[in-house]
C-alpha cells in the first residue's frame, strides 16, 4: 500500500450492538497498526466523542476479543449528536488528538452522524454496516445478522420440539423494528408455517386460512415467526386476533435481546474482519463519506448517504420459498 494519507484514525461502535463488532474493532485496530497509523477507540459511540472518552489503542488492546459478542468499545444511541453545536465539540475532541479519519461501525442512524461530522470538518469517515437487522443498502450482509438468525433459528428449533409434543400453535417474535430480514431468514431456516414482516401487509384472515388449511392437510402444530415491526403490532397482538378467529389457543415467545448476544458465527467474524481491513484501506487512500460492504462475495464501497436514502429490498424469492415449503 502507498503511504497513508491519514496518519491517525479513531474507531467507534454506535447504535444497537451486534455480535461481530469486536472482531471488526480488532480488524480496524490491527490494520491501522500494520500500516503504521496511530489508532484510538471512542468509548460509547458518539456519546464518548462528546464526553472526550477517546483512548489510544494498540494491537494488544484487541487481543482475545475475536470470539466475544458485544463490543469492548461499548455503544450508545446518542440523540445529542444530531445537534450541530454538540458535533462541534466532538470534532474539537478528535482534532486535538490529530485524528484525521473515523471508522463508524453501526446502522444507518449512526452513519447520519458520521456524514454530518465529515461535512463540518476535514475528518474523513468510513462506515461499516453493523446491525443484526441487515437492513442497510449497499451490502448483502451486515455484521451480526448471521449470528442473530442462528440464535433465532436455534430458539425456534427448541420451540418446535414442544409445539409438536403439545400440538400447539406458537407465535415467535424476533427483532426487526423496520425490517423483516431476521424473521424471513430465521423462518425459512427453522421451517416456519408463516412469516409476518413489516415489508408485507399482514392479513389476519389469510393467516387464519393458512393455519386452517394446514390443519386440514394434517399439520398438528404450527410456528409463525413475527418481526417486531410487523404492522399487526407484534406477536402478542396478532396471536390474540388469530386465537379469536380460529378458536384455538396459541402460545407466544418473544426472543428479544437474546438475538443481539453470543459469540459471533464464523461468517460474522470473517465478514467483520474483511470490512474492518477494507475500511482502514479506504481511509488510507484518502476516501471519505463511504460505506464498505460485501456484494456477491466481493468488497464494494457505496455512498454513505445511500445507506439511508436507498431502501434495501426484501427478497421476494425467500418469501415465495417459505410459502412453498410450508405446504
Ligand atoms: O439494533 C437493531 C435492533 O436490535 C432492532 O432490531 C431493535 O428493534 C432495536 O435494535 C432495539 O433497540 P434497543 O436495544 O435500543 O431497545
Amino acid at each position: 500500500m502507498a503511504k497513508s494519507k491519514v496518519k491517525s484514525i479513531a474507531v467507534l461502535c454506535s447504535g444497537g450492538d451486534s455480535s461481530g463488532m469486536n472482531p471488526c474493532v480488532r480488524a480496524v485496530v490491527r490494520t491501522a497498526v500494520y500500516h503504521g497509523m496511530e489508532v484510538f477507540g471512542v468509548i460509547r459511540g458518539y456519546q464518548g466523542m462528546l464526553d472526550d472518552q477517546i483512548e489510544p489503542m494498540t494491537a494488544r488492546s484487541v487481543s482475545n476479543i475475536i470470539s466475544r459478542g458485544g463490543t469492548i468499545l461499548k455503544t450508545a444511541r446518542c440523540l445529542e449528536f444530531m445537534k450541530k453545536s454538540k458535533r462541534k465539540k466532538a470534532i474539537t475532541n478528535l482534532q486535538r488528538r490529530g485524528i484525521g479519519g473515523l471508522v463508524v461501525i453501526g446502522g444507518d442512524g449512526s452513519f447520519h452522524g458520521a456524514h454530518y461530522l465529515s461535512m463540518e470538518s476535514k475528518i474523513k469517515v468510513v462506515g461499516i454496516p453493523g446491525t443484526i437487522d441487515n437492513d442497510i443498502n449497499g451490502t448483502d450482509f451486515t455484521i451480526g445478522y448471521d449470528t442473530a438468525i442462528n440464535v433465532a433459528m436455534d430458539a425456534i428449533d427448541k420451540i418446535r420440539d414442544t409445539a409438536a409434543s403439545h400440538d400447539r400453535i406458537f407465535f415467535v417474535e424476533v427483532m426487526g423494528r423496520h425490517a423483516g430480514y431476521i424473521a424471513l431468514e430465521a423462518g425459512v431456516a427453522a421451517g416456519a408455517e408463516d412469516v409476518l414482516i413489516p415489508e408485507v401487509k399482514t392479513d389476519p384472515d389469510a393467516l387464519v386460512k393458512n393455519l386452517r388449511d394446514g390443519l386440514a392437510r394434517g399439520k398438528t402444530s404450527s410456528i409463525i415467526v413475527v418481526a417486531e415491526g410487523d404492522d399487526a403490532g407484534g406477536a402478542l397482538k396478532i396471536a390474540a386476533v388469530v386465537e379469536k378467529k380460529l378458536g384455538i389457543m396459541s402460545k407466544v415467545t418473544i426472543l428479544g435481546h437474546l438475538q443481539r448476544g453470543g459469540s459471533p458465527t464464523a461468517f460474522d467474524r470473517v465478514l467483520a474482519s474483511r470490512l474492518g481491513v477494507a475500511a482502514v484501506h479506504e481511509l488510507a487512500m484518502g476516501r471519505s463519506r463511504i460505506m464498505v460492504g460485501v456484494v456477491q462475495g466481493k468488497i464494494k464501497t457505496s455512498r454513505l448517504d445511500h445507506a439511508w436514502k436507498v431502501k434495501k429490498p426484501i427478497s421476494r424469492e425467500m418469501l415465495k420459498l417459505n410459502e412453498i415449503l410450508s405446504v
